[in-house]
């Protein structure tokens, strides 16, 4: 009787075995599954008042206002995302570098499959955009900021994302050229 009861305990054994590896490894696949990266799209990029005579108003500073729209490809993971630091630079060699605006969004979370728009807008100086602005442009934008994913109940450590492209303006008109959105490229991450 004892050694039948035993060959249950045994079964139940194995199977508490085979259940716990079972689970170790979805784990460990679930870990190595790396979420995907948020994407960037910027829209509507809109330089102003370009054409209208700044001496009118007593100012020579430009506006640039656009929209970033931010989503989230991951079907199950949220995203925490820290600041985000907005750099708009001129994109000629002999300038780069030193004729840059930048500006901050606030972070925020961003749950599964969805997306957010934020509103960007900066104080140019002109005179500096003069130096960038001869026909049509490129403006140099760069993003630059941290996630955290949500798995389930788990926060992944901090990863850095930067995002990099050109937006080609159009010198009449100060807006986007041949478009009006353009998704970011990724530049950098330590994913
Ligand atoms: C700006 O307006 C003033 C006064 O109307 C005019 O004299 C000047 O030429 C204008 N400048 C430009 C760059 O259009
Ligand atoms: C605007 O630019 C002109 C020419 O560079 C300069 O003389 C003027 O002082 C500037 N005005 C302001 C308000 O910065
Ligand atoms: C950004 O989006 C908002 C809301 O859709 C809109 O009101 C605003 O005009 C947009 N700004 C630009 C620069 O496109
Ligand atoms: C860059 O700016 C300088 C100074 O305004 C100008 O001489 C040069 O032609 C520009 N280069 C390009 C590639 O636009
Ligand atoms: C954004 O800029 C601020 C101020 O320069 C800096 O402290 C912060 O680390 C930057 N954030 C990112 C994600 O680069």
């Amino acid at each position: 009787m004892t050694s039948k009861r035993g060959s249950h305990c045994d079964i139940y054994i194995w199977f508490l075995q085979v259940l716990t590896i079972l689970v170790l490894a979805s784990l460990a696949i679930w870990a190595t599954l790396t979420p995907k990266t948020p994407t960037f799209t910027i829209t509507n990029m809109d330089l102003k008042p370009y054409i209208r005579n700044d001496t009118v108003l007593g100012t020579n500073s430009s506006f640039l206002a656009f929209n970033v729209t931010i989503s989230n490809p991951n079907k199950m993971t949220g995203v925490f995302l820290d600041e985000i630091n907005v750099t708009i630079g001129c994109n000629n060699e002999s300038v780069t570098g030193s004729r840059s605006w930048s500006k901050s969004v606030a972070g925020f979370y961003l749950g599964h499959s969805v997306s957010d728009l934020k509103e960007v807008d900066l104080s140019v100086e002109d005179n500096e955009l003069l130096l960038c602005r001869k026909v049509d442009y490129y403006l140099k934008c760069e993003l630059e900021t941290g996630v955290r994913y949500k798995v389930m109940w788990f926060k992944t450590r901090h990863r850095r994302l930067v995002f990099e492209d050109y937006v080609e303006i159009g010198y009449g008109h100060g807006q986007m050229l041949g478009t009006t959105q353009m998704k970011l490229k990724l530049s950098f991450t330590n994913l």
